[in-house]
């Protein structure tokens, strides 16, 4: 089969790039490269590599490509309200034309990668995929637009599908300290202290990012009348924790680092304890293979064998956010020198 990826040097593609290929797929990977250089293990290469703006990428490209699964993006609340316009540009603009040419050049299958942060500031708890949305960042508006501009392209021979992924943690070659649990325990294994800036009682559904990845796979190999156009929760309802419950797992790895809330971000607006039953249903063998617990543990082993570090926590490298604001300070003045 032949997979084209966007975003595949990011946190969660890097791994759907390693699990394509043992899986003897055809995986051509398309990815600006914004966080060169920012890579904390080697990564498996696709079979080809566009390095380009996916915005840009042209029907004679997408010609004999089975699957598009669409993971590049401005990737988290955050980065989403540095630039908002670029956020609308590239999430829902982008990801809908993208949409149209794969249509366009014969594509059959369309895998989104959406979020479940458009639940946002849940009413109430346990939302499925037919709660009310209640976004509270342009990342999160960015993402359930577009999920409604691709929905309307659906027809018997193209099938879009939509992955409202969990937050995402784990060991990935392309590390992020800057999601909840990832965050928690780099504070505990490089400072000895656990620093939760909201109140701790805010609810994220957590998963693995190479379980992201899996059920990307999933997904591709299912029936399409069985997934076309569905919005689909990615994750377990067993894994639906309280920030100051991830918190307590990390103290349990590293006993001596004590728990700080640091009030910075006051209570946190986004609160969401979401259900996965759709997903059980539609794809009845996927199981999630880690849970907190084992993916936390992964990640604690590969920090000391990298002697992660104080500098490592507090550095550019792992923050996207940081990254980013970076480059586009670069492209500000590039510009303005007219470079
Ligand atoms: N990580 C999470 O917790 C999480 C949770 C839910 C949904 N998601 C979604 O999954 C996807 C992947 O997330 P991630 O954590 O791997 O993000 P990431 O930031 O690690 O990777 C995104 C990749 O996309 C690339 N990219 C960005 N804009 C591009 C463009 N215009 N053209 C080509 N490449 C571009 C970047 O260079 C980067 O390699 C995103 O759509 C994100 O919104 C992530």
């Amino acid at each position: 089969m032949k997979v084209l990826i966007t975003g595949h040097k990011g946190y969660i593609g890097t791994h759907l790039v390693e699990l394509l290929k043992q899986r003897g797929d055809y995986v051509i990977g398309c990815d600006l490269n914004l966080f060169d250089g920012c890579q904390w293990e080697s990564l498996v290469s696709p079979d080809e590599e566009l390095i380009k703006d996916f915005r840009q990428l042209t029907i004679d490209e997408l010609k004999d490509v089975d699957c598009v699964m669409h993971l590049a993006a401005i990737s988290n609340d955050p980065m989403g309200d540095l630039d908002e316009e670029l956020t609308y540009d590239v999430n829902l603009h982008g990801s809908i034309k993208l949409a149209e040419i794969s249509k366009r050049a014969g594509v059959k299958r369309f895998l989104y990668s959406s979020s479940c942060s458009i639940y946002g500031k849940g009413e109430h708890l346990d939302l499925d995929e037919n709660s009310p949305l209640n976004p509270v960042s342009a990342y999160a508006a960015s993402k359930i637009e577009a999920e409604r501009g691709i929905a309307k392209l659906a027809d018997e021979k193209f099938t879009p599908v939509f992955l409202r992924n969990s937050t995402a943690y784990g060991f990935s070659p392309m590390l992020r300290i800057d999601l909840v649990a990832n965050n928690l325990l780099g504070s505990a294994f490089t400072k000895n202290e656990i620093r939760i800036m909201s109140d701790g009682t805010p609810w994220r559904p957590l998963i693995h990012c190479r379980d992201i990845a899996r059920a990307f796979v999933a997904l591709n190999l299912a029936p399409a009348e069985v997934i076309k156009n569905k919005q689909i929760n990615i994750g377990d309802n067993k894994e639906n924790y309280q920030v100051r419950n991830i918190a307590d797992m990390v103290q349990e790895l590293i006993p001596s680092a004590d728990v700080r809330y640091t009030g910075e971000v006051g209570a946190d607006p986004r609160n969401y304890r979401v259900k996965f039953d759709l997903l059980n249903q539609l794809l009845p063998d996927f199981r999630l293979e880690y849970d907190l617990k084992k993916g936390l543990n992964e990640l604690f082993d590969k920090f000391k064998q990298h002697n992660f570090s104080e500098a490592d926590f507090d550095g550019d490298k792992f923050v996207r956010l940081r990254t980013l604001r970076k480059r586009l300070q670069l492209l500000v003045t590039e510009k303005k020198h007219g470079l």
